[in-house]
């Protein structure tokens, strides 16, 4: 038997019905399409209702990457989320989603890496299918970063949305499957994108509950994190830029796509971008867009996919991934 890798044998997402379009933002704050769609390449975003909890959307991503799977529930052995927007400080969102689909033979637990989660969660799923401690494993990359947003910030608010995406990982031996990870992770680059209330420095959100970004700081660890990523993955997985088929980028800004594969020289054919109707959805970005894709075909069995994404902690996470069906 060929060395046990983690592959990916079904993709779900889930996006609020709510439409915000930048004409609609132009009305509360002092900004417009035209800055909006040059400087960031968003044109609208979904966002959720008061009462809609980051497992409601992460529920309903989980159960079509299911069935997507053909796996049943009570199959899974773990369930690992990535949000920095978990219903609740405890109990986890994992815990709360294992109660939700009935998967009373998971494990649980979240993974904080703000948009880098998902790619994260694939890093330590990988490691834990090599290692034969798990091998049927639903992820979850789910945020509703717009429950954070000081909506009268236009540096800030114009750039997000909510939503979730699910992949359901089974041990493989065929050679398909996540080939390497690169992670970076820079805590010293922290303070240039926080979100300070709510914790136990500030349980009474005395400094506000609102994301503060350093957007030109943030921009140029994006740039060279989105590249490093790549290069570094690649290498460990002993393939090179010629070899991609797709990459997916983080969803956060065209600009910051562009620049990145720019450098590395990479077609724009061979990435893909949906960021113009969700904006940034921090760790569901990857696994919807991941989702559109192998729904509209562009992914097919043994195409070389990356994924990478970057964003608060400073982190920036890669997968090189061999697709497995
Ligand atoms: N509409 C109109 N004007 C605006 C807006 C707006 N929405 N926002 C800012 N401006 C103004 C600024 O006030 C500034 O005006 P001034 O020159 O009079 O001072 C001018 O536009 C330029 O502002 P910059 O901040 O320099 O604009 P920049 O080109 O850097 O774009 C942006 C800002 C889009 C935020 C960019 O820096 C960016 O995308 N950064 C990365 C953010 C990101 O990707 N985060 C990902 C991680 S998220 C996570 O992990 C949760």
């Amino acid at each position: 038997m060929g060395k046990l890798r983690a592959g990916i044998f079904g993709v779900g997402s889930c996006l609020p019905e709510k439409v915000v379009t930048n004409e609609d933002l132009s009305k509360m704050v002092d900004t417009s399409d035209e800055w909006i769609t040059e400087r960031t390449g968003i044109k609208e975003r979904r966002v959720t209702n008061y009462e809609t909890s980051t497992s409601d959307l992460a529920l309903a991503a989980a159960e079509l990457a299911l069935e997507d799977a053909h796996m049943d529930p009570g199959e899974l052995d773990l369930i690992l989320v990535g949000t920095c927007t978990p219903d609740m400080l405890f109990p986890s969102t994992a815990c709360i989603l294992q109660d939700r689909l009935q998967a009373k033979n998971a494990k649980a637990f979240d993974l904080s890496a703000a948009c880098s989660g998902f790619n994260y969660c694939l890093a330590t799923v990988s490691s834990f299918v090599a290692s034969e401690m798990f091998k049927n494993i639903l992820v979850v990359g789910a945020d509703t970063l717009t429950k954070y947003v000081d909506w009268s910030d236009r540096s800030t608010c114009v750039l997000f949305g909510d939503g979730a995406g699910a992949a359901v990982i089974k041990a493989t031996s065929d050679g398909s499957g996540i080939l390497s990870n690169y992670l970076i992770t820079e805590g010293g680059g922290g303070k240039h994108l926080i979100m300070p209330g709510g914790g136990s420095r500030d349980p009474e959100m005395k400094h506000g509950r609102f994301i503060k970004m350093n957007g030109k700081e943030v921009f140029k660890f994006a740039v060279r994190s989105l590249e490093e990523s790549i290069i570094e993955s690649l290498k460990q997985a002993n393939l090179n830029i010629k070899d991609i088929d797709l990459l997916i980028p983080h969803q956060a800004n065209i600009r910051i796509i562009d620049h990145a594969i720019k450098k590395l020289n990479l077609p724009k054919e061979k990435v893909y971008v949906n960021l113009h109707k969700y904006g940034n959805t921090s760790a569901a970005s990857i696994p919807i867009a991941l989702d559109e894709a192998v729904k509209k075909s562009k992914i097919k069995k043994g195409d070389i996919v990356i994924l990478s994404g970057f964003g608060a902690g400073l982190t920036c996470g890669a997968n090189v991934i061999k697709w497995s069906k």
